[in-house]
């Protein structure tokens, strides 16, 4: 889970955004500058149902292919270091925290006072003004870019969004779905700072 976080007031709920990771996933082949994000095979290509038998088994095997590669995975951008056990018991249930974590909901099983102490926790980190922030624990990297990238152009409609060459792709896939001006900017080869500004190839003024 990633913590999406704006410092400033505004009345809009995450309801108004596309909620569907399918919905992305569907249109990734429009996008050209997904060139690193990693393919999966298309349903057609794959065996969809497990069928009940051998469904044991395949699980096992997965279990035992994680297992093995869970010490050697220690980048991009997470480790294994972790241990989730005390949640296991939460997984019977299917908890959702619809809407503004701030506000109410009818859908009682939630943990919405817990994810306003994740946000709250994020506000202190980034020290923002005290009554001046809002935020929620959004279900990934690229909503909580989407949520701040939204927020931008709501505020400066005809603003220019910046980023460099090395930023995440869901960035330009985002830029692009909401029409954000936008000028990719080159890396230094080492990674540090952007050298002059060059035009995004792939979205055209
Ligand atoms: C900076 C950044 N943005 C977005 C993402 C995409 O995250 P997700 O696949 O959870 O949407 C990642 C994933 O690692 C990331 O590191």
């Amino acid at each position: 889970m990633r913590a999406s976080f704006s410092s400033w007031h505004h009345s809009t709920s995450r309801t108004e955004f596309p909620q569907s990771p399918t919905a992305f996933s569907s249109l990734a082949h429009r996008f050209p500058t997904c060139q690193n994000e990693s393919r999966t095979p298309s349903p057609t290509q794959v065996e969809v149902s497990l069928p009940i038998v051998g469904r044991r088994q395949r699980l096992d095997a997965l279990h035992e292919r994680l297992d093995a590669l869970r010490p050697r995975n220690i980048g991009y951008p997470c480790n294994q270091d972790f241990d989730y056990e005390d949640l296991f018991p939460f997984l019977s249930y299917s908890i959702n925290n619809v809407g503004d974590p701030f506000g109410s909901s009818n859908y009682r099983l939630n943990t919405q006072d817990f994810e306003r102490e994740v946000v709250t926790e994020f506000a202190r980190m980034t020290h923002a003004p005290a009554n001046g922030w809002w935020g929620y624990v959004t279900a990934g990297g690229t909503e909580g870019n989407m949520y701040g990238l939204y927020v931008a152009r709501e505020l400066f409609p005809d603003g220019i969004c910046y980023f460099s060459e090395d930023t995440h792709y869901s960035v330009a896939k985002i830029l692009r779905l909401q029409h954000t001006r936008n000028i990719m900017l080159k890396s230094q080869p080492n990674g540090d700072g952007l050298q002059r500004p060059s035009r995004n190839p792939a979205h055209p003024p």
